[in-house]
Parts: C-alpha cells; structure tokens; sequence
C-alpha cells in the first residue's frame, strides 16, 4: 500500500517529460538534425533553464512541446508527456486546448504576441473567453487587475500595443501568459530584448510565479549567468544534445562538462577585462564525425572523443555527456 502510494506520488511530481526526442529539418534536399536524443523531465513548481548558444535546438524543442513547429520540421522519435499525456499523439483539437491555457507561453519579440489593431487587454479577455467562457467585460476586468500586479497601471490594458513600451509589453505578455493558470509556462528568451533593469523585473515576477502558484517554468535562454540566477536546475544544450544537466548551485560551483566550463568563463566578472583571444579560433562548426558534438571545441578532447560519441552519463543527481566522467 505504501509502495504504491509513494510510485504514484512519484510519478505525479513530473508535469513533462520529453524522452528520447529527435527532429530534423529538411532544408532543400538535406535534412538536418535540430535536437538528438533528449531526455528531460520538468517537476512541478520546478524552474528549469535551458541553456545553450543560437543553433543548439532550444527553441525547435519548445516549438515541439507547443507543437508549433514549422512545417518542413519532422519529429523522427520521441514522446513528449504532459501530466501523463503524449502531446505529440493529441489531435490538433485538443492541443489547442492545452496551448495557451495549460502551458503558457512567452516569446522573446513581444510585438509577436500582440494583434496590432486590438487593445492591449483584448487579448487577455480572448484567451480567457476561448479557454474558459470568461464573459468579455469581465476578462478585462482580470487583466486590469492581473497588469497591476506587474507594476503596470490598470487603465492601460485600453491602450493598443504600440502604445506600450518594450519593457511594458513584455511584462504583459507574461500576465497574458499566466492569465488562464497554467501549469507549465515556457519562456524562449523573455528578457533577450530588455533592458537590465526589466530584465530583474521579469525574473523577479517568473519567481513570484512560481512561488505563488506553483507554476513550472521551462526558461530557455543563452545566457548563463540568468539562467543561474533565476532557476532551480540547469540543463546545457550543444549542437542539438544534452551535454549536461545538474541542480543550478552544483552547477554554479562545479561544472563538469567542459562546454560547461567555457560558458562560465565567459561571464565576465565585475570590473574585469574580458580576453577576447580565448575565443577567437573557435569554431561553431559541428564535428562531422560520429564522436563528440564538442570534440572540435574541447580543450580535453582525446583520440577517443573524435571517435566515439559519450552517452549522457548519470552521476547521480546530476548528467554529463563526456568521456571524463565515465
Ligand atoms: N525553420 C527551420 N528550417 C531549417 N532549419 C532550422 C529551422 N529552424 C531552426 N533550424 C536549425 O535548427 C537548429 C536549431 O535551431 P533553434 O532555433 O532551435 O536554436 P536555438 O538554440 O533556439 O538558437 P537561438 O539561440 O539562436 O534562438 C539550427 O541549426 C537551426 O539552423
Ligand atoms: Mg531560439
């Protein structure tokens, strides 16, 4: 009896999780790989940063958990679990009930977001009338009160989208995000486009978010030192893969891969010169070879790098993907 409560407890704390994740883009006559074997399991009331440079698959993944992906994109294996239930089987009728009311979602360019001929608080009053049947009056009137709580005066969800400031839109896409309770929000670089100031304004509010309701957060971006900040675990994206993943403070103190490591030296201390020559010859060309995605770059790599690709190597609370840890 006991077993079984404590499996089912543990099965519960997942609300996704992504397995052994493959998709490709066709360009032109070739078809590339954007995202190979990724594992990765997000807990409630868990944030989860992923971290990676341009091009390492972050957005093609959470295009896939949002089933937006473009059309010459192919999903060749994989599942994509949500509280239970494969996305990637759902008919497009009943993801459309999920997207955008059981995971929200904030995108890095706001204006993206926004219909430019609608006011601002329309848009709330929309999600909130398609997702729950919320009468329109009403709706506005959850967005008057769901912008105050973002520092943004209530009257102003009457205004139309050009009439906010970037910073103001930004942390209204996120009210507009949270607006139906979400369980899970992803945010693909929601403070890319930002000043500092707001950017610690939108990590401090995904924060209370979290804090608050219990929402998971999938916080994609490529910078290091805000992912750190802002989150509870930490999972590292090269070319496509996952070449580690551990709590953010072990993570912080020891990074294992040396990708990992790189990135850590790359942000800058305070009042320290950056040695830009560190990174000059390096090449953001993927190995050709089946050995390490990183092999190229690696400041370790052995003969058996170039070789034989590492597996995901679980250390126990925490994976990485190097032959150094086997
Ligand atoms: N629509 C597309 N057609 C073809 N290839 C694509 C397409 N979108 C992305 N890719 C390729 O897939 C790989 C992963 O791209 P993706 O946009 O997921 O990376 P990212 O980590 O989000 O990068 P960024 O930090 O620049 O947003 C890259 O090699 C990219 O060139
Ligand atoms: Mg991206």
């Amino acid at each position: 009896m006991l077993i079984k409560v404590i499996l089912h407890n543990s099965m519960d704390v997942k609300i996704l999780e992504i397995i052994d994740l493959e998709i490709m883009y066709r360009v032109g006559r070739k078809s590339v790989i954007a995202v190979r074997d990724v594992s990765l399991a997000i807990e409630k009331r868990e944030i989860r940063a992923v971290v990676g440079e341009s091009g390492s698959g972050k957005s093609t993944l959470a295009s896939a958990v949002l089933r937006v992906l473009p059309g010459n994109a192919r999903i060749v294996r994989g599942s994509i679990m949500f509280d239970g239930v494969d996305l990637l089987k759902l008919p497009e009728r009943e993801m459309r009930r999920i997207r955008g009311s059981r995971i929200g979602i904030i995108f890095q360019d706001p204006s993206a977001t926004f219909n430019p001929v609608m006011r601002v608080g329309d848009h709330i009053a929309e999600l909130l009338y398609v997702h729950r049947g919320t009468r329109w009056e009403e709706g506005l009137k959850v967005a008057e009160s769901l912008v105050k709580r973002f520092g943004i005066p209530s009257e102003r969800v009457y205004d139309y989208p050009h009439q906010l400031s970037g910073g103001m839109k930004q942390r209204f896409c996120i009210a507009m995000a949270i607006a139906t309770n979400p369980e899970l929000v992803i945010a693909d670089e929601p403070t890319t486009a930002l000043d500092v100031v707001t950017q610690m304004q939108v990590l401090s509010m995904l924060r209370e978010l979290r804090d608050e309701y219990g929402t998971s957060i999938m916080f994609i971006t490529h910078d290091l030192s805000l992912a750190l900040s802002i989150s509870d675990n930490v999972t590292v994206m090269y070319g496509g893969e996952i070449v580690e993943e551990a709590p953010s403070d072990d993570l912080r103190r020891e990074p294992l891969h040396p990708y990992t490591q790189m990135l850590l030296e790359c942000i800058p201390r305070l009042r320290q010169r950056l040695d830009f020559r560190r990174f000059e010859k390096e090449s953001i060309e993927l190995p050709s070879t089946r050995g390490c995605i990183f092999s190229n770059r690696c400041r370790y790599a052995r003969e058996r790098c170039l070789r034989e690709e590492p597996p995901l190597i679980d250390l126990g609370g925490r994976r990485v993907r190097c032959w150094l840890y086997e």
